[in-house]
């Protein structure tokens, strides 16, 4: 086996062996997924350029858990600060008819700041595009599936919205009543909605923050540690304190090396 195979074996293991049932939870399964430094940060400072610290045997790991899941959720921070495309462009196979997938990207935007020159949109509209005009080669290309963006009723530009549904965009609107949107009712419509059977929660830090406070919600935590300290940043955590009580810790707990980085994986429990 090589080593995309190896990795795509370790996680069906991990997904085969998980109690999860579809048909009796009102979410999708879910997959709280980061890669941070050694000491703790999963970002340089807000407003610089991405980091990388996974090494390319992780990132090859990331790329194939997208492959898995149905859809890949962020907050619109990290939208933001790094552009990510969140597709499986290190899979072999991808963009030449291979047996992957794209997983469908979901963004925490209550305001709907979601930039209309980021690369998820513009990869949506060159993919349709090839796709409409049988340009040479579409039918090889690896799916890419139109962002669906959650909003919070009254607090985002409908112009704006009116602008990304014609381009296909799903918007949802929520009743928001405090800040940040109810993460439960986001999963519910994911399931009920979209048929979204799974979701990998990639991040950032507040997304992060939000599933551990509601950690009932995760099935699986997989975290990369990088061999790297960088000394300040953003961590996993995001800023302020946490009452310990309100976190969960890991149960049937697995760790295993990809080149220089640890991969911890775990199931998060409150007992
Ligand atoms: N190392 C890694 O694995 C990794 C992965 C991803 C990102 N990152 C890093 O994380 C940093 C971004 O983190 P961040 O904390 O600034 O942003 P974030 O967690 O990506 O997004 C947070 C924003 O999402 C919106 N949101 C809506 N509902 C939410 C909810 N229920 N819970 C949390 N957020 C909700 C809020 O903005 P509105 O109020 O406008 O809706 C909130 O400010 C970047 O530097 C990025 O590089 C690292």
């Amino acid at each position: 086996m090589n080593q995309e195979e190896k990795i795509k074996y370790l996680l069906e293991e991990i997904y085969n062996n998980s109690n999860f049932n579809f048909d009796k939870s009102p979410y999708p399964e879910v997959t709280l997924t980061y890669a941070q430094t050694l000491d703790g940060f999963i970002s340089g400072m807000p407003n610089t350029p991405p980091l990388l610290i996974s090494g390319k045997e992780s990132m090859l790991m990331t790329h194939c858990l997208r492959n898995k899941n149905d859809a890949i959720m962020i907050g619109i921070g990290t939208l933001l600060n790094d552009n990510p495309q969140l597709n499986v462009r290190q899979l072999s196979g991808f963009n030449n008819g291979g047996d992957v997938r794209n997983p469908q990207p979901v963004i925490l935007d209550t305001k709907l700041r979601f930039p209309l020159n980021c690369k998820l949109l513009n990869n949506y509209k060159e993919y349709k595009l090839n796709v409409e005009q049988k340009i040479n080669g579409y039918e090889k290309l690896t799916e890419i599936k139109p962002p669906i963006i959650f909003v919070a009723e009254g607090l985002y530009d409908l112009k704006k919205a009116k602008i990304l549904k014609d381009y296909g965009i799903k918007i949802n609107e929520i009743k928001c009543n405090g800040s940040q949107l109810d993460i439960s009712k986001v999963l519910e419509i994911l399931k009920s909605t979209y048929n979204i059977r799974n979701v990998m929660v990639e991040g950032g830090a507040q997304v992060i923050r939000s599933f551990l406070m509601n950690s009932q919600i995760i099935q699986h935590i997989i975290i990369t540690i990088g061999p790297l300290y960088i000394g300040n940043g953003v961590k996993a955590l995001g800023f302020g304190d946490i009452e310990k009580n309100s976190l969960p810790h890991l149960e049937h707990v697995q760790s295993l090396t990809l080149g220089q980085d640890i991969i911890v994986i775990g199931k998060p429990t409150m007992s």
